[in-house]
């Protein structure tokens, strides 16, 4: 059973430690938290927990010139969705679509396991209902 206020279970290095700090900023301050009208939206659901998030994008000449998100979720899932909105917001959508498992393993910047990855990855599955990708 995952403990939802965790952020990692092992040991980090000095580094790994101001990522965490960050990450758990993130969770705590959500950047881009809220709603926007006129715009494609999606949802995301991960089954095993409930944990959900909603995606809003607003497109103007294939750019993202808006982003926001809401949801309820454990300290990676929601910190992972206000990283990511941060890093693609104003981005054009081919760098978009670019971002992968990777990028948000890379913008966490701390050691993601095997049950946590469905977190992380949850609010990057929403947007790609929305790319397409
Ligand atoms: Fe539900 Fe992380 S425990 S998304």
């Amino acid at each position: 059973m995952i403990d939802k206020n965790q952020i990692t279970e092992v040991s980090l290095t000095e580094e790994q430690e101001m990522y965490k700090e960050n990450v758990l900023d993130h969770f705590k301050n959500p950047r881009n938290f809220g709603t926007l009208l006129d715009c494609k939206k999606e949802k995301g659901l991960n089954p095993l927990c409930g944990d959900q998030i909603e995606l809003f994008v607003k497109l103007n000449n294939n750019k993202i010139e808006d982003i926001k998100f809401n949801g309820k979720g454990c300290a990676i899932s929601q910190a992972s969705a206000s990283l990511l909105t941060e890093h693609i917001k104003n981005k054009d959508l081919n760098e978009v679509k670019q971002v992968n498992e990777e990028k948000i393993k890379e913008l966490l910047g701390i050691p993601i396991s095997y049950m946590r990855i469905k977190c992380a990855n949850l609010s990057l599955k929403t947007l790609k209902k929305i790319t397409g990708e």
